[in-house]
């Protein structure tokens, strides 16, 4: 079955809402593009502006983390009812928030829930640390955090899962393409023992880590890499621009 190539970025913790508005000016006719789904992804402040410049185009925008109850006493926190006010997509897991905000897989099964029931199209970041890496204990870390992360329910709608390298993330030391590839073809192999072989074949992998217009081919040019998470590329909107230009004509 075709998968259509998703381009995402994750604007992360940067940026005024000005900087945010000249940034979705920088990538007009981002959704002109064919042949790919795009997504925005920045801070919450900036979620309203940024879904009202692109309401009436098919560009989607993702908040950053949820919380997965609909409403309650969660000071700081981000219900999906109010997220699905301004966005259609949602990350959730990213390492960071698994490194710094202490975000474990059962917090994540109940996220993944919550954003499907809500009408939230979740991207479940995936990846293993440097030292788990070194420890030949990247095989092991993928199908966990994705076994527990899905539980044995059904597959929420559009599920979309990144592989992204905690090793890669932000420091330009992309994995290569093969690295890529055996890891997105053993998140698919597990989400093939979890909910079976069809979920398995629609279900969209990215790869995320460094990710920059001048690597992104060579990572499209796997048969089980479906696109991107970019992180600081995505900032850069002729860099954004070229890289899901380049994930277009991979399809
Ligand atoms: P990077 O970040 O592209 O800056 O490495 C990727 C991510 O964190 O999603």
């Amino acid at each position: 079955m075709p998968r259509t190539p998703i381009a995402a970025g994750n604007w992360k913790m940067n940026g005024t809402s000005a900087e945010a508005r000249a940034l979705c000016r920088g990538l007009s006719g981002i959704d002109q593009i064919a042949g790919v789904e795009v997504v925005l992804a920045p801070s919450f402040t900036q979620l309203g502006l940024v879904w009202d410049f692109w309401c009436g185009t098919d560009v989607h925008v993702a908040g950053q983390n949820m919380h997965p109850q609909p409403s309650g006493a969660y000071t700081g926190e981000v219900s999906p009812v109010q997220l699905a006010e301004v966005a259609d997509w949602v990350i959730l897991g990213h390492s960071e928030r698994r490194q710094f905000f202490c975000e474990d897989d059962q917090t994540l099964a109940l996220k993944l829930r919550a954003a499907d029931a809500h009408g939230l199209t979740p991207i479940l970041c995936v990846g293993e640390s440097e030292a788990e890496r070194e420890n030949k204990r990247t095989s092991a870390v993928l199908t966990r955090q994705v076994s527990l992360a899905l539980g044995d329910d059904p597959q929420p709608a559009g599920l979309v899962i990144a592989y992204e390298p905690v090793w890669a993330i932000g420091t330009g030391q992309a994995a290569t393409p093969v690295e890529a590839q055996s890891a997105c073809e053993l998140i698919r192999s597990v989400v093939a023992d979890k909910l079976g072989a069809e979920a398995a074949d629609a279900v969209r992998i990215l790869y995320g880590g460094s990710v920059k217009p001048d690597n992104i081919a060579d990572f499209m040019a796997q048969p089980d890499v479906d696109g991107a998470l970019v992180g600081g590329a995505a900032l850069d909107s002729d860099a954004f621009l070229a890289i899901t230009r380049a994930i277009a004509a991979s399809a």
